[in-house]
């Protein structure tokens, strides 16, 4: 059967790894989570004080980038890839509200954003992948041949977040996770590299009010007409 790529982009929790996992799972592909690789990066510099709420010293993180090694192992248990940085795992560590906070500021780098296109380009080299993002359709795979575009509002993006983190045993409030929610939208679509903006050739899929099953269907649906 005929493999494709196919590149997911949108606003902060849109639900787009899910959709993305689900996909990948169902047509044999590689996931790529490439948020995980900026919060590993941002992980990166908050431990050695490169990255705090109010400050970022990007010239030490620009000259220091040459050791920052990002793995994906795909933990057969958990259904889907951790992300490793320099041999150790850190999939928790990079799923905090403090990561949150500082990533969009992390991103903004142009040279960081160039270390990780290159390898993201790399993995999706031979196809059959399935890789989300915020630039995937308009930088990383422009000639994907399906792009998809998840949106949904800010308070529902929020509530979602708010709850995956009481589950993981994380204090924070609603109103906390909302500003960073809408905090990260604004960083997002107006940074000068590779901005979130929509391609003009992506299918926008609203999940505000689709279930988890009825978006799979729904992007089911666009995949099987390139098959
Ligand atoms: O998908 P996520 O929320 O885990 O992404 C974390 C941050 O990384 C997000 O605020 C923007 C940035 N990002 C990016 O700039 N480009 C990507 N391809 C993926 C993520």
């Amino acid at each position: 059967m005929k493999r494709i790529t196919i590149a997911i982009d949108g606003f902060s929790s849109t639900g787009k790894s899910t959709l993305a996992k689900q996909l990948a799972k169902k047509l044999g592909y590689v996931y790529v989570d490439t948020g995980a690789m900026y919060r590993a990066v941002t992980y990166f510099a908050m431990q050695n004080n490169w990255v705090t709420e109010n400050t970022l010293d990007k010239n030490s993180l620009i000259n220091h980038l040459d050791e920052v090694h990002l793995k994906f192992h795909f933990n057969e248990a958990l259904g889907f890839a951790e992300m490793f940085l320099n041999g150790v795992n850190v999939e928790q560590e990079i799923r905090t509200l403090e990561v949150s906070q500082n990533v969009s500021r992390v991103a903004e780098i142009s040279e960081v954003r160039a270390k990780l296109v290159q390898q993201q380009q790399e993995m999706g080299r031979n196809k059959g992948v399935v890789m989300d993002g915020r630039d995937i359709g308009t930088v990383v795979f422009p000639n994907a041949e399906l792009k998809i575009f998840m949106t949904a509002s800010a308070e529902t993006r929020a509530e979602r977040r708010f709850n995956e983190l009481i589950e993981k045993g994380q204090h924070v409030t609603f109103e906390d996770v909302l500003e960073n929610v809408q905090q990260r939208d604004y960083i997002d679509t107006h940074r000068d590299d590779s901005p979130l903006v929509q391609a003009a050739d992506a299918v926008v899929v609203d999940n505000s009010t689709l279930s988890k099953e009825e978006q799979f269907d729904v992007v089911l649906n666009l995949v099987n007409q390139y098959l």
